[in-house]
């Protein structure tokens, strides 16, 4: 590995490592894009602490060590930069037709219009995840947890800016159009919906969020992965660094529902209550029962599944075979098949497994409450609306149901309108530094080493 590229410019508008000021044509443009970016900022995202300083790391550096630095900013101040990995010498491709070849510095004419989708896809998904939490400042249950929203909407923002700099470097005039287009979709918008289902779904409460950032930034993680792998060294560098930053998100998302169910589990005990499925009296303890977790988390984790597409592709055949569960007669199978074919259905097993291990410690903390509770994923045909699973119906155990059976069902199954009011009932903004909204207990491990009751969003001066 070289160690050129690993400073980072600050003499431009932008950041970047990708030495900016000597690339007018590509400069220019992204100065013009720069304004309307910040447009949407304003617009679409986080509503309202604008102008407060936010105690947020910055992406300083690519090097392993010391790459961010801490400090209160300014959100709309916040500086979006464009960093590529180090580039590794010598580099080859990896998999499939080209394995073994150079990776590419240029985007090859016959892949042209691939790659490009695959950045837009991912681009796209970037700036929709800060327009679906844009509105939960306004119940943020502690300053820590307003400080870590904004933390994950500050760099989603950047990991837009960074699929806009391959667009606008490597793919001409379609390439700004389609940098112009990711400002122009809405999530959720039935004009202008952005591309994929899960980035359209509604974040309304802060379990929501947790949940959104264990299950769908995971799966937005191992995207990156893959794209980490591509051919195309540019967007393979550029993934390898957004990665660094995706870990937190995710940590976000499994230390906020571990506190939550903490905050349950001693609630009950505090007062006695040792049934699970007691919800009318643990309800008006205000904190948020255990099977209300589990739907929120079946709905999450299916829809996340979604994203990963169809259950075999049209990759070329080789010979080894992997295990895929399919549809067979109206039962659900096993099914040897050919492994390239199969690539997304590897991923997603990978994927669930992740999943697996972030619930375990979850249930670690019921169990040790002596609660008789066990979290658990949906089986991979739960509501599904995406492959194999698309067009039946499922209980969490896959056990297939007929439709009646399912609309009687699925309100045990699924987050109800009772549930969404109760959870709503619970949010509720609590800004005062150290303080926590009763649902959530305070985090183990506070950012940056600083005390519970550090002041991460500077309200007043
Ligand atoms: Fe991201
Ligand atoms: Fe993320």
């Amino acid at each position: 590995m070289t160690t050129e590229n690993t400073k980072v410019s600050y003499d431009t508008l932008i950041p970047n490592n990708v030495g900016l000021v000597s690339d007018r044509r590509v400069l220019k443009g992204l100065e013009q894009w720069h304004p309307e970016f910040l447009n949407w900022w304003h617009n679409m995202g986080p509503d309202g602490f604008q102008n407060v300083p936010v105690y947020l790391r910055t992406a300083v550096s690519v090097d392993r060590d010391g790459w961010a630095q801490f400090g209160y900013v300014k959100m709309p101040d916040y500086r979006w930069g464009i960093l590529l990995a180090p580039r590794i010498e010598d580099r080859t491709i990896g998999f499939g037709r080209y394995l073994g070849e150079p990776v590419w510095q240029d985007v090859p004419g016959e892949h042209r219009a691939t790659l490009r989708r695959l950045i837009v896809i991912q681009g796209d998904t970037e700036p929709a995840s800060v327009e679906q939490q844009r509105h939960l400042g306004e119940t943020a249950p502690s300053l820590y947890d307003l400080r870590n929203l904004f933390q994950v909407n500050v760099e989603e923002a950047r990991h837009l800016w960074a699929m806009v700099y391959l667009l606008h470097k490597y793919f001409g005039r379609d390439g700004r159009e389609e940098a112009q287009e990711l400002l122009r979709r809405r999530s959720g918008d039935s004009n202008s919906p952005r591309l994929l289902g899960a980035f359209n779904e509604a974040t309304p409460d802060w379990l929501s969020f947790f949940m959104f950032t264990f299950f769908t930034d995971r799966d937005g993680k191992m995207q990156l992965e893959s794209l980490a792998q591509s051919g195309f060294d540019p967007l393979a560098r550029t993934t390898r660094f957004m990665l660094t930053e995706e870990a937190h998100h995710m940590f976000v998302g499994q230390s906020g529902i571990s506190r939550i169910v903490e905050r349950t589990c001693s609630a009950m005990l505090e007062n006695g209550l040792h049934d699970p499925y007691d919800i009318e009296r643990i309800r008006t303890l205000g904190v948020i029962d255990l099977p209300t977790i589990q739907r929120k988390l079946n709905f999450h984790f299916s829809v996340s599944l979604d994203l990963f597409g169809s259950e075999i592709d049209d990759h070329q055949l080789i010979t080894a075979t992997y295990p895929v569960l399919k549809l067979e007669q109206g039962r659900i199978k096993s099914v040897a098949t050919a492994a390239m074919p199969a690539l997304n259905a590897r991923l997603r097993d990978d994927y669930e497994r992740e999943c697996a291990r972030g619930v375990d410690r979850w249930n670690t903390i019921i169990r040790k409450a002596g609660i008789p509770f066990t979290l658990s994923l949906p089986h991979i045909a739960f509501s599904r609306t995406v492959g194999e699973f698309a067009g039946i119906h499922a209980d969490p155990q896959g056990h297939i149901l007929a439709d009646d059976e399912w609309d009687q069902l699925k309100h045990r199954f699924l987050p109800t309108t009772d549930d969404e009011a109760y959870l709503n009932s619970l949010m509720t903004q609590v800004l005062a530094p150290g303080e926590f909204a009763p649902w959530i207990a305070p985090p183990g491990r506070p950012i940056d080493n600083k005390s519970t009751d550090f002041r991460y969003v500077r309200l007043t001066s």
